[in-house]
């Protein structure tokens, strides 16, 4: 049989994505280190640790493992605490490894892509209340300050803040991320507006500093749909649709957002996206009831991860793509993965998903790159060590790293900028006539 290949534009990003907590180790002054020591609050009773040792040097093998395989660039984020231990200190050091980082990246033909802030605070900032301080998008803004002239010769996409919305809602309503607030809408409210008006601060500086920067930030886009056809579970879906994926968004696009009775303006906010950044991963159905717990669920007979955190539904990713293409800049897809030991189940998915990329792509959307989640198993928040989410299986006593097969069905991705039926026929076997049914 002839082989069919669905083929991407040229330049397109092919990559994978970390963040420092989940990778560096010896984070030891931010508010995740603090939250991880208290009893219950990571799932397995787990620390990060030394993580995957990246701050001990490890990155310089992994970013090799990277190149050798193919990818073309590769995102990271800086972590402010260890930039500015203290409020009123900079730590030189730090900004130099980062530095080195970055040219160790551009020496293997890396792009870099860089976020300021995936999920984690110094303690310091907590101190002063973290994102519900009044100042605090000043106090994320002067930490730009510092890093972006320290960077920005080498560094040209940047993404602000990782998942704004992750942040408020685990924080804030289902309170499994610090500060462990539940149903707490007000400062839900607050803390958003607080996160769009630092993102909107820091894509300002930036373009002042650089002119040719890409500003973006990373979304975590869950395509939600009714459980049943009652009128209570379709409203649950409209609303969360709206203001979990939605309602930042249509702040930076259009400087405001109304649902009902809520809503934010923030003229200032309007226009600041060079690029959506899509973290997608499943599609939820959604169910009215108080419970946060049983509020999301997948349906039956959904194929599921090892633990059951991911669902593989791969039009979901489709709605994703159309929903982030629907704010007319380019799309980057900033995170797409799954925790999966053994790895069929990832084969499966990347297949799926990387199909569902390209028909996007080929449906006219502005689809300009794709960073798996992630480079090498690393610590997956509350719940620990549990969930593997690498391309490289690492084992936490020896720091040894194993190549699981999605590496070689990446590679190939990744090195012809295609999905190739023959490399879906040897790595994913089992949903080969679902992307070719003829
Ligand atoms: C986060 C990552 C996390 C991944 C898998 C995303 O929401 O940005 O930090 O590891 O999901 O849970």
């Amino acid at each position: 049989m002839p082989s069919v290949k669905f083929t991407f534009p040229a330049n397109f990003l092919w990559g994978t994505s970390t963040s420092s907590h989940q990778v560096e180790g010896n984070n030891t002054n931010n508010n995740w280190s603090l939250w991880e020591a208290e009893p219950g609050r990571i799932k397995t009773g787990e620390v990060s640790g030394i993580a995957c040792d990246w701050w001990g040097g490890r990155w310089r093998e992994d970013f090799k493992r990277a190149a050798d395989s193919g990818q073309n660039t590769l995102r990271l984020s800086i972590e402010w605490s260890r930039i500015q231990p203290k409020p009123d200190s900079w730590d030189e050091s730090a900004i130099d490894t980062y530095r080195e980082m970055i040219h160790g990246m551009i020496s293997l033909r890396l792009r870099p892509m860089v976020t300021l802030h995936h999920f984690t605070d110094p303690i310091w900032f907590t101190e002063k209340g973290g994102w519900e301080n009044d100042d605090a998008p000043q106090l994320f803004l002067k930490y730009a300050q510092k890093i972006v002239p320290a960077l920005k010769s080498i560094v040209k996409d940047w993404v602000t803040i990782n998942e704004p919305n992750m942040v408020v809602f685990c924080g804030y309503i289902s309170g499994h991320f610090p500060p462990g607030k539940t149903k707490s809408i007000k400062k839900a409210h607050q803390v958003t507006v607080k996160m769009i008006k630092a993102h909107a601060s820091v894509y300002e500086y930036i373009h002042q500093q650089q002119e040719d920067a890409s500003v973006g930030i990373s979304q975590n886009y869950r395509d939600l749909f009714p459980k049943t056809k009652s009128i209570v579970d379709r409203f649950a879906t409209n609303a969360s649709h709206k203001l979990y994926n939605n309602a930042i968004m249509d702040v930076l696009s259009k400087g405001s957002f109304r649902y009902g009775p809520y809503s934010i303006s923030l003229p200032k906010a309007k226009n600041t996206l060079d690029f959506v950044g899509l973290n997608y991963y499943s599609g939820n159905q959604v169910h009215f009831t108080f419970n946060v717990n049983e509020f999301l669920t997948y349906p039956k007979g959904a194929s599921l991860s090892d633990n059951g955190f991911v669902a593989n539904e791969p039009e979901s990713f489709y709605r994703g793509l159309t929903w982030a293409s629907s704010y007319g800049v380019p799309v980057i897809v900033t995170e797409n993965g799954v925790e999966n030991d053994e790895d069929t189940f990832r084969r499966e998915y990347l297949a799926e998903h990387i199909h569902q990329l390209w028909r996007a792509w080929s449906n006219g959307m502005p689809i300009r790159g794709y960073y798996h989640w992630s480079l090498v198993d690393n610590f997956e928040w509350e719940n620990g060590w549990s969930y593997r989410f690498g391309l490289w299986r690492l084992n936490i006593e020896t720091q040894e790293r194993t190549k699981r097969p999605s590496v070689d069905f990446y590679e190939q991705i990744c090195r012809k900028n295609c999905l190739d039926s023959e490399d879906v026929a040897k790595f994913a076997p089992n949903i080969y006539r679902f992307i070719y049914p003829n």
